[in-house]
């Protein structure tokens, strides 16, 4: 087989068969075929498209670059959840306790942020002392005795992925919905769940910047899912401005433990309890949808779902009395307000701006080498379709730094203020089952 023929085949608009697919990722992988040959080939993907039968055996072979994490000594069915990326997204920290508290196996293996704020670890590591060095055993012992532990990665995972993305990223080949719905899956099939919730994200702040395109990229993953055998399903959510209040890691600790406590936002709370309701649906711990969000709803209001925090942080050895103390959290020294230089109503908070002024304050990593700063980041004080009066505080930045003027500029600008009144976005725009 020649990398070659491969080429002008997709670039003439065939379909690719099963084996030329393996060749091209072992290939790859393995370093027989360059860069430029790969390139040429992801671009004749970007510009003709796959289908159903392509875009399986793509993901199937990425899976197959690597190793695969067996989790079958984890009692019951193990629901992961996935989000595109979206700023200020502190679902993770909620959903993880909350679906935990009503039996719902969380076997997580997570990673550090790159960009507007830390990932989940990087958000964890607020509680002094939390670690997610746990050997294999000892994290799979957790599930089982705790419901939920969360791991760093470790082992070679879809090794095809992380240079593809590398490549497509220079490349001009990030866009494509086959080569992001492959990548997104292989990793999740990879990461040995039974079955997937998906949040696809839509808006300013996401890849997919319509729904139409974030509705073909939810139908693309969930028909690859399912057709592997992992139960999935997906919720297209709005990402044009950040979810809750808080963007930044220890912020969003705060904000996890309020809506774990029912007195969170209320975007934030309401895509907690949809894809809630789904993971402990598909881990059969529930009849349906319905009864799945009253259990959530019950976990919340009993202290259920706060207790599983508690007891989740200790497990891992962070000190879990910040729950009851937020004062012991990583704070910041200065608390800056931003005044509205208008009245009127919110019309716009770009969360992909948002995202970057939290990132300049420290709250995310500019390169993989950079160090964060747990206690700083943004929150809003409005959100869109809220009235606002000149001279309100829009939002309240906390800096380890006075000198913020660029900062304030840059949410100046990711700010809009209607003089008309505006109507608040639908948070979710569609299920897919
Ligand atoms: N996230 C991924 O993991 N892969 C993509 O291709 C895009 C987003
Ligand atoms: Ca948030």
């Amino acid at each position: 087989m020649r990398m070659i023929d491969i080429i002008e085949k997709k670039r003439d608009g065939y379909e690719l068969t099963t084996e030329e697919i393996q060749f091209f990722i072992k290939g790859y992988t393995d370093g027989t075929i360059p860069d430029y040959q790969a390139s040429a080939l992801l671009m004749a993907i970007y510009f003709q498209g796959m289908n159903h039968r392509e875009r399986k055996d793509l993901t199937m072979s990425m899976v197959h670059s690597g190793d695969q994490v067996d989790l079958s000594k984890i009692e019951g069915i193990k629901v992961d959840k996935h989000s595109t990326g979206g700023v200020g997204d502190t679902t993770t920290l909620v959903l993880g306790p909350l679906v935990a508290s009503v039996g719902v196996p969380v076997a997580k293996m997570s990673g550090r942020g790159l960009g507007h704020t830390g990932g989940t670890i990087d958000k964890l590591e607020s509680f002094p002392g939390f670690h997610v060095e746990l050997t294999k055993d000892e994290f799979i012992q957790l599930v089982n005795e705790q419901k939920i532990a969360v791991v760093g990665q470790s082992g070679n995972l879809t090794p095809a992925d992380k240079k593809l993305y590398a490549l497509r990223d220079v490349t001009g080949t990030v866009n494509s919905i086959p080569l992001i719905a492959s990548s997104i899956m292989s990793k999740k099939i990879a990461a040995g769940a039974d079955c997937i919730v998906l949040d696809v994200k839509v808006g300013s702040g996401a890849f997919m910047k319509n729904v139409a395109d974030a509705k073909e990229l939810a139908e693309t993953m969930v028909e690859i899912g399912n057709s592997v055998g992992r139960k999935t399903m997906a919720v297209i959510s709005d990402m044009d401005q950040p979810l809750g209040f808080a963007i930044g890691n220890a912020l969003e600790v705060k904000e996890a433990i309020a809506t774990l406590k029912g007195t969170g936002p209320q975007d934030l709370t309401e895509l907690c309890l949809t894809l809630g309701s789904q993971m402990v649906y598909l881990a059969k711990k529930a009849e349906s949808v319905d009864e799945a969000r009253q259990m959530l709803i019950s976990a919340i209001q009993s202290g259920k779902a706060l207790e599983k925090m508690k007891s989740f942080i200790t497990s891992q050895g962070g000190d879990a009395t910040c729950i009851d103390d937020l004062e012991k959290l990583p704070q910041a020294k200065y608390k800056i307000e931003l005044p509205a230089k208008a009245s009127g109503w919110i019309e716009k908070m770009m969360a992909d701006k948002i995202g970057l002024a939290a990132m300049q304050l420290g709250a995310g990593r500019e390169t993989k080498e950079s160090k964060i700063d747990l206690a700083v980041g943004i929150v809003l004080n409005k959100k869109v379709g809220d009235p606002i009066e000149q001279g309100e505080s829009i939002l309240t930045i906390y800096s380890n730094s006075e000198n913020i003027e660029e900062v304030k500029n840059l949410l100046y600008h990711s700010i809009k203020i209607s003089h008309s009144k505006i109507s608040p976005p639908p948070l979710i725009h569609e299920i897919i089952s």
